[in-house]
């Protein structure tokens, strides 16, 4: 019979099959025990939003049938998101921040973004939504959520007080947005400046508490927000949205180059309102060239237009629709390459203040 040792050296030797390496090099095993014919064998995911832990769970138990057939193991599977905690920087407690761009506007990087948090959250994450978008805030439409964001004082470690911004929670995931500080029909000008200055700002001065994901919808095109995002809180990486079009596609790589230049690792391209219109499988191709991952494509569908004008953006995500399996796959997908991201480089990257 083997012993609690030798059963984690056997599981450690599976391969993970959606990052294909060992789980032992993973830090997936949580741990292992054995006596007599019982057996038990505690997996850590890195996500809530896993793919296909039955497909995992069935490796194992291959693995383990084949070396120590006498063996009955249970197997548990929990998960725990783990991030390069890059924030503690300016003070937050967020595993991951992911920033979803884009080089054009109008072409479903506000959609993307909520429904990444809310997909996000569906599975079990703790999210946070953070418009970025000062020049056309639609995220607070998009989730409904209306009013002042609250003001709470906190003591920091130091022994500090200081106001600290309450987000708006909007069906589970907090939300914060600079539309909640314009008045109805105002509209903002905010020079370079001005905006990386309020949007450090605006992220140290929520309360956000512990999250595993806080999503940021940037303002379309801009570097620069990009690159202080970058040096003074640290990105997981971001996501760029983009539809089959040649000249939005152009747009998108222009996209890649300013975050290669930032070192903000991309997590991807999302190719979005796929079909007849617009046409199919051109940002897949465009991203194997680059060799950037893929994350996947979502459908030219009227119903994603109707749950976002609604503010149903977390209903989308919860209620059978056209949608919902694709958008599932697009936030999986996003969350293992974050993880990806993390295995290859476990600090965030160092970026010199220019
Ligand atoms: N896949 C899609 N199918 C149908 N309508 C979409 C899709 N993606 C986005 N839209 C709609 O297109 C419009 C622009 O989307 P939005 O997310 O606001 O773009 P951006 O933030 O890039 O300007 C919105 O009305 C939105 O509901
Ligand atoms: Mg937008």
């Amino acid at each position: 019979m083997p012993t609690a040792e030798q059963l984690r050296m056997l599981v450690s030797n599976v391969v993970e099959p959606f990052t294909e390496r060992p789980l032992g090099d993973l830090n997936m095993i949580r741990d292992t025990f054995v006596n007599g014919t019982d057996a038990r064998v505690r997996i850590e995911l890195p996500t809530p939003a896993y793919p296909d832990s039955k497909k995992l769970e069935a490796l194992i138990r291959q693995r383990i049938q084949f070396a120590a057939p006498e063996l009955q193991p249970r197997i548990e599977i929990q998960s725990t998101v783990r991030g390069k905690d890059t924030g503690g920087r300016i003070g937050l407690n967020i595993h991951n921040v992911i920033a979803v761009g884009s080089g054009k506007g109008g072409v479903g990087k506000s959609t993307v973004a909520a429904a990444l948090a809310c997909g996000l959250h569906s599975f079990g994450c703790r999210v946070g939504l953070m418009d970025a978008d000062v020049y056309g805030p639609s995220i607070p439409h998009m989730m409904n959520a209306d009013g002042r964001p609250g003001a709470q004082e906190v003591t920091d470690d130091q022994g500090n007080k200081m106001m600290r911004m309450e987000p708006i929670d909007a069906n589970g995931v907090k939300l914060m947005s600079m539309g909640f500080f314009i008045e109805q029909g105002q509209s903002v000008v905010w020079r370079g400046p001005m905006l990386h200055k309020a949007l450090t700002q605006f992220l140290k001065d929520t309360q956000w508490g512990e999250l595993d994901y806080l999503i940021i919808d940037l303002p379309p095109g801009t570097g620069d927000v990009s690159l202080t995002l970058a040096q003074q809180v640290g990105l997981a990486g971001a996501v760029v949205v983009c539809t089959p079009q040649q000249v939005a596609l152009l747009d998108a790589i222009k996209a890649v180059d300013m975050y290669q230049k930032v070192n903000v690792p991309i997590l991807g391209f999302v190719e979005n309102m796929t079909g007849e219109i617009f046409g199919r499988g051109g940002v897949q191709k465009v991203a194997q060239e680059l060799k950037i991952p893929f994350l996947g494509e979502i459908p030219l569908n009227a119903c994603i237009r109707e749950y976002g004008d609604r503010g149903q953006m977390m209903q989308m995500l919860l209620e059978e629709n056209p949608a919902r399996e694709d958008l599932r796959r697009v936030c999986q997908n996003v969350a293992m390459q974050v993880f990806r991201e993390l295995v290859k480089s476990p600090t965030g990257p160092v970026l010199e203040i220019l």
